[in-house]
């Protein structure tokens, strides 16, 4: 035993003098060493499951095995309470999964100038295959100077006079959507499966931004529909490649590797038609963002194809489960709901939607942010750590591929009351149930790298629920519905509601 303490310690010092010299000596054959030294410094001593060579931790998602992984998050949650607040789990990718809001906060507020995703390598490999295509990687998935290049051309997204100026074009398209749900109704008035139908919504509503007009997405376009299988492809696809054998690095392309190809190339295909669309259409109609990019004599048009491919393919999945859940919880609960219905009578009555009224829906606006706590659509905030940190009292590791899993820490008792309860009274001012605390529900993350549609998804959910509500009420008699994971997290069933007439 004193052997063995007598040999950590040395080893911890022979770890304390490479980390000097390395500071003196930034050269390749230096980096080289980090790696190994990395691999048998740290990662070891943090508390996991059992690993089973070359397979890691998959064997735990095999079909014998105890977890799913679409039910990625039930698998967390139970590594969690076995193992504790920090769980190393090797799934393809090694990894350190943190369950408490200290540790988010350490990883979150290190990010510096570039915060670094580990990024979606198929995705890469496939458009790095095809540079006649893509000039750079893009936002999502690329990292460094291009991800701060990309980044900064989506500067105007987060202003709030930019998306108030597409208030009134957002709000036709929930307006027509309104009428499109009284069409499809079956004959006991429930709209099924109304997932489906929001995607028709969201792309709609975001595509007014992205190609500066309306889409038809709404209207029974065989286009939408194609888009919308592209989007569900795509984002199951790069879920399934990330997780998992690399089978594409050794050249064998497996059904996933193939649905991601063949899903990035419908979806590129019908952005670069959508902007030549938009080309023709009058400057002044086009919308302040389109006409900033194109105005942008300097971008690339591989740039511009692929940033607008991306900020569509990421508008239109989680805006529509975040409707598509709020619109469940509310479903369920009678008392929630004519709070709602009163409000929105008080503040909107007949009257027309503006920026103001958005904000003055406090109710509606709490059972948006319980709908954030109970189903956040992202499974974690992920980062490959840019400097040796310590979490939950372990060192880690600098380039260490660090999960904060704020889905499980938004359902804990030491961190929220009741969690498994929708009660968006937690969210109202001087209420005397408490909200979670900072980093625990951070459905669009923090820092330099959080979502920059943050704005514009908050707009079109909250003008949708107002429309929704002021024409119709919903009840839902069907079973408990959960999340499943498909890169977004998502409903794990089909949401049926009844629709009543006001
Ligand atoms: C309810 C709706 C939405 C939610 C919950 C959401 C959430 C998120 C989250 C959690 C991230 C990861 C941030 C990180 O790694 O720190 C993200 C990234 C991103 N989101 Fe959203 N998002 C939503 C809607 C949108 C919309 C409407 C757009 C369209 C502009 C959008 C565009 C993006 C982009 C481009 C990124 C990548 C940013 C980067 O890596 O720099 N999102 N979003």
């Amino acid at each position: 035993m004193a052997i063995h303490m007598g040999g950590r310690i040395l080893w911890e010092w022979i770890i304390v003098a490479f980390r000097l010299v390395e500071k003196l000596l930034d050269t390749k054959l230096f980096k080289l060493l980090n790696i190994f030294v990395n691999r048998f410094s740290c990662n070891n001593t943090i508390p996991g499951p059992k690993e089973i060579p070359l397979l890691g931790h998959l064997h735990l998602f095999s079909p014998l095995g105890p977890y799913k992984m679409e039910k990625l998050q039930d698998a967390f949650f139970d590594l969690h309470r076995q193992f504790g607040p920090i769980v190393r789990l090797k799934l393809g990718v090694e990894m350190v999964v943190v369950f408490n809001p200290e540790d988010a906060k350490t990883v979150l507020h290190s990010d510096g100038r570039y915060p670094f995703r580990p990024p979606m390598k198929a995705l890469l490999n496939y458009r790095k295959s095809n540079p006649q295509l893509y000039n750079r990687m893009g936002l999502f998935s690329d990292n460094g100077e291009d991800w701060l290049y990309m980044r900064k051309l989506t500067d105007s997204l987060v202003k709030a006079n930019v998306a108030e100026s597409y208030l009134q074009h957002q709000s036709e398209v929930a307006d027509h959507f309104m009428d499109y749900v009284e069409s499809h109704l079956n004959g006991e008035n429930i709209m099924e499966d109304v997932l489906m139908h929001l995607y028709k919504y969201t792309q709609e509503a975001f595509g007014v931004v992205c190609f500066g007009g309306r889409l038809g997405c709404i209207s029974e376009s065989t286009l939408g529909s194609k888009v919308n299988s592209a989007v569900c492809m795509s984002l199951e696809s790069i879920a399934k490649t990330m997780l998992g054998i690399p089978w594409w690095k050794f050249n064998i392309h497996t059904s996933s590797y193939k649905n991601l190809c063949q899903a990035q190339e419908c979806l590129r295909s019908v952005t670069e038609k959508y902007l030549e669309n938009a080309s023709s259409i009058n400057e002044s109609e086009r919308g302040v963002y389109l006409n900033f990019l194109l105005n942008n004599k300097e971008l690339d048009r591989r740039d511009l194809t692929l940033l607008s491919l991306e900020l569509f393919h990421a508008g239109i999945d989680a805006t529509a489960s975040i409707i598509a859940f709020c619109l469940y919880y509310i479903s369920k609960d009678p008392k929630v709901q004519n709070k709602v219905l009163n409000e929105i009578d008080d503040v909107i009555g007949d009257g027309d939607i503006t920026t103001e009224s958005l904000m003055k829906v406090k109710y509606l606006r709490a059972c948006l942010n319980e709908t954030y706590r109970m189903n956040p659509t992202a499974a974690g905030t992920a980062r490959i750590l840019s400097k040796p940190m310590t979490l939950s009292n372990y060192t880690v590791n600098k380039g260490t591929f660090v999960l904060c899993c704020h889905p499980a820490m938004c359902r804990d008792e030491k961190y929220v009351d009741d969690p498994n309860v929708f009660c968006p009274e937690r969210y109202l001012p001087d209420s005397p149930i408490s909200k979670p605390p900072p980093f625990v529900s951070l459905p669009f993350s923090n820092g330099a790298r959080m979502c920059p549609g943050k704005r514009f998804a908050q707009q079109e959910i909250i003008l949708f629920l107002i429309k929704f509500f002021m024409k119709f009420g919903c009840s839902y008699e069907g079973e408990e519905v959960g999340s499943i994971m498909r890169l977004n997290m998502m409903p794990d069933k089909p949401i049926n509601l009844k629709i009543i007439h006001r």
